[in-house]
């Protein structure tokens, strides 16, 4: 086949809503548990998307002469919600993390252009922290969001309260979003839900709030390096989606990516499944796995969270002409989009030198 020709493009039904990977290292914060983060992530905010993508398709079918009124105002109040609930934790998860591969160790001050605007609309970093943080912590035992917004209307950021995932300041822009629900907190803190506050405070990332906050306010200067996974390659076309490789995987097999699962020893532990027809390999012992791989065919490599264990092979793979990409997000991007896998298999995964 031509290896030049791309994997489907046409990976998914117009209106979809794609997954957007993780951008914070899970198994490196400062307090918050991979468990918990991984958790959230996949199972909260997948689930959410799936939700979204389901009632999607349903109200595509949508027939306004024959259709009850009481079902349409159920999908309806669902996709508002489902929507919500998906913007709102990727604006949660974005604002989590360290800086590139190092992690978050402490309370940071924002950049200085937010912190102007902080010091303008609350009197100072400290004073709109003690402000959010004690709305959060006043949610404590309830569920819903605290988020920082800008209002064009207002003229400033606020502080907004939202009992659930429907309520939002009218053409407002979020910047900064608070996950309140039990699930955000349980599984490491238990009932304490003021001590997770003080945790998330410590795991910002204040370059990304910061970006987020010039865009809402139309100062638009080249951030979007910042919102690509740390370590994955820069390229488009070295990147393949969990939505387009999902499609690629399921088509005729001469159209099937060979599909690599790239892990480090020291991760080796952190992993339970993979992807059906992948082999496992170890990154450092790319001179003896490439040996095998076919030059006329698209490869899919995946890593835990598409950082750069993947993103450093495709890049040597592309380099040495092989068509290879990297999966977006990795395996976890794929369990948030709900992608079959099976037990993990490590029978071709080499031994340390
Ligand atoms: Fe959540």
């Amino acid at each position: 086949m031509d290896v030049e020709e791309p994997l489907s493009r046409r990976f998914a039904a117009p209106g979809t809503v794609m997954v957007r990977p993780l951008l914070l290292k899970p198994q490196w914060m400062n307090g918050l548990s991979e468990r918990l983060l991984v958790s959230h992530y996949e199972n909260n905010y997948g689930g959410a998307l799936r939700r979204l993508n389901a009632i999607r398709a349903r109200l595509a079918d949508f027939d306004g002469a024959h259709t009850p009124t009481f079902t349409i105002n159920g999908l309806k109040r669902e996709e508002l919600m489902a929507a919500n609930y998906v913007i709102l934790h990727e604006i949660y998860f974005d604002s989590l993390g360290g800086d590139g591969d190092t992690p978050p160790t402490e309370l940071a001050e924002p950049p200085a252009g937010l912190a102007q605007a902080l010091e303008r609309d609350f009197g100072g970093a400290a004073a709109w922290r003690a402000e959010f943080t004690g709305m959060a912590k006043a949610l404590a035992g309830g569920s819903g969001w605290v988020i920082l917004a800008w209002s064009e209307r207002l003229g400033r950021l606020v502080n907004q309260w939202a009992a659930d995932h429907a309520h939002a300041l009218a053409g407002a822009t979020p910047i900064l979003a608070l996950d309140m629900y039990e699930h955000a907190y349980h599984l490491d803190f238990g009932a304490k839900a003021a001590a997770y506050v003080d945790r998330v405070m410590t795991n910002l990332n204040w370059e990304r709030i910061g970006a987020r906050y010039r865009l809402a306010i139309g100062d638009r200067t080249g951030d979007d390096g910042l919102y690509l996974p740390f370590g994955a390659p820069f390229e488009e076309e070295a990147r393949i989606s969990a939505e387009e490789l999902k499609a690629a995987l399921e088509s005729d097999a001469e159209r099937r990516p060979i599909l690599l699962d790239l892990c480090l020893p020291r991760d080796l532990p952190r992993r339970r499944d993979m992807l059906a027809g992948a082999s496992m390999h170890a990154p450092a012992a790319l001179p003896v796995w490439i040996e095998g791989l076919p030059r006329d065919r698209p490869i899919a490599v995946y890593c835990i969270c598409g950082f750069q264990v993947s993103g450093t092979a495709v890049t040597e793979l592309r380099r040495r002409g092989y068509h290879a990409r990297a999966l977006v997000g990795g395996i976890t991007a794929w369990h948030a989009i709900g992608g079959a896998t099976v037990p993990l298999d490590t029978s071709t995964y080499e031994e340390a030198p």
